[in-house]
């Protein structure tokens, strides 16, 4: 038999009744602070993640899932025989388009590990930053290699939101940051999860990272050797990284490295404090952690990550931060900007006893009785509809008792049964399922009396 992918997964009602819900409700609390939807590619050009998320960050080095696109050798070989063909035709000398290279050329393509890139690849080639500054929000799968776990999957979803534009836009004032954070705890309150922590950061400037890193290199030096053959490598490529090394024997030696907060400069220490000035005015908690510098390299100044008690090993809810540089990094203008993603899986675990609270169980049940009745319910449930009522059908073969039995089964509120009689004097028997009472109403009342 073939089974789902090990990391991936299907979505089955009940439960994707409360996936629904919570995105309902996270486009409500979106608009409300001016966001707008974007939506991205599931693949990008490799080099998209390489450059943002980084070479030495766990993501792109072990967990992305990339592939040499045939089509694109395909298409560019064709391109470039026409154009041989052309330039011969034409007597001049074939433009750059025919070389070897490009005739041995592959794409390399990769299944989106995170949206942040996507979401500034797409500002920079739409020239999004002539609007001033864009607040967008996404929903959607993400991929990565990672080893399966409660809370970790292969394919995940994520709910995530970024602010970005041009700073005379005021997208690099800490106001930005603050109304991110104020807005994530809103959404938590009105998704009615409690019990999370706010962990902030500032991961610093690029001057600052610089000092740091050479701080961090220095520290490292002596000591690197003991360590785990992957994390000395990163002391020397970027030591940053060696924060995200698991080896429990590393622990003692990254415990005792510095910390950034000893290298923030005064306009970044500036920028930090005021964020944590607003929050602190609009009443939001947060923990100031100095040891979360977050995966991936994109990031400066605020970092953040909200964390659940309730998740286990896999405990953060979401992550986000600034990433001033990164529009830039990836040849674009100038474009600070910040946000976040929800892990939306773990936050469906985070409410999974809210699931049944949240599905629409049927209004009505109609049991069609006797043969040639399956047309006539048909059509009453046709008009029901019409009202907004959820209706199930049964079937002209089952008998009353069966259908009763279904109707109570699927949580249906009525039971209305259509028999030959019903049909020809226009007054039917609705049942509470609830209540047990029965009734005989008129069929131009039916849709009220349900809906009441
Ligand atoms: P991230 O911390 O890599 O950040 O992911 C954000 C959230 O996605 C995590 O906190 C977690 O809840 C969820 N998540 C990550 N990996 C998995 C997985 N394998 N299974 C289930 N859930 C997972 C980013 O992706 C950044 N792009 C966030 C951001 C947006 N920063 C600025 N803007």
């Amino acid at each position: 038999m073939i089974k789902a992918i090990r990391g991936t997964r299907d979505l089955l009602p009940p439960e994707t009744a409360l996936w629904n819900f919570i995105e309902a409700t996270v486009r409500d609390v979106f608009r409300a602070y001016n966001f707008h939807e974007i939506r991205t590619p599931i693949f990008e050009d490799t080099q998209l993640f390489s450059r943002s998320v980084g070479e030495e960050t766990d993501i792109v080095s072990k967990e992305m899932y990339t592939w040499e696109d045939p089509q694109q050798r395909y298409l560019q070989m064709r391109e470039s025989y026409v154009e041989a063909f052309n330039a011969q035709k034409e007597g001049r000398t074939p433009t750059g388009l025919v070389s070897l290279e490009l005739l041995a050329g592959t794409q390399s393509l990769t299944l989106r590990p995170e949206n942040t890139a996507a979401v500034v690849r797409a500002y920079i080639e739409h020239n999004l930053g002539q609007r001033g500054l864009n607040k967008l929000y996404y929903i959607g799968p993400q991929f990565r290699r990672e080893r399966p776990q409660k809370g970790r999957y292969r394919q995940f979803y994520q709910i995530g939101a970024e602010v970005i534009g041009p700073a005379t836009a005021g997208s690099e004032s800490p106001a930005r940051d603050a109304e991110i954070l104020e807005l994530l705890a809103t959404l938590l309150d009105r998704l009615g999860i409690r019990g999370w922590t706010l962990h902030l950061n500032s991961i610093g400037c690029a001057n600052d990272r610089a000092k740091y890193n050479e701080a961090l290199r220095k520290a490292l030096d002596p000591v690197k050797d003991k360590m785990d053959p992957d994390c000395q490598r990163r002391a020397v490529t970027n030591p940053l990284r060696v924060f995200d090394c698991k080896v429990p024997a590393d622990q003692p030696i990254i415990e005792k490295l510095p910390r950034i907060s000893e290298f923030l400069d005064e306009p970044c220490r500036q920028h930090f404090q005021q964020v944590q000035e607003i929050l602190k005015s609009v009443g939001v908690e947060f923990q100031l952690t100095d040891r979360l510098v977050r995966g991936l390299d994109y990031y400066t100044r605020t970092a953040f990550e909200f964390t659940h008690g309730a998740l286990g090993a896999q405990n953060a809810i979401l992550g986000g931060g600034r990433y001033d540089g990164l529009s830039e990094a990836l040849g674009g203008p100038p474009a600070p900007g910040i946000g976040f993603a929800i892990g939306e899986d773990r936050l469906v675990m985070s409410l999974s006893e809210t699931a049944e609270a949240v599905v629409r169980k049927p209004d009505v049940y109609i049991a069609p009785l006797g043969p040639g009745m399956n047309k006539e319910a048909a059509r009453l449930a046709r008009e029901l509809r019409r009202h907004d009522i959820v209706v199930e059908l049964g079937d002209e073969s089952f008998r009353l008792k069966k259908s009763l039995e279904i109707a109570s089964k699927l949580g249906a509120k009525h039971a209305l049964i259509a028999g030959e009689n019903e049909l020809s004097t226009g007054v039917f028997s609705l049942k509470n399922l609830g209540t047990g009472e029965q009734k005989q109403i008129a069929r131009d009342m039916l849709a009220e009396t349900i809906q009441r």
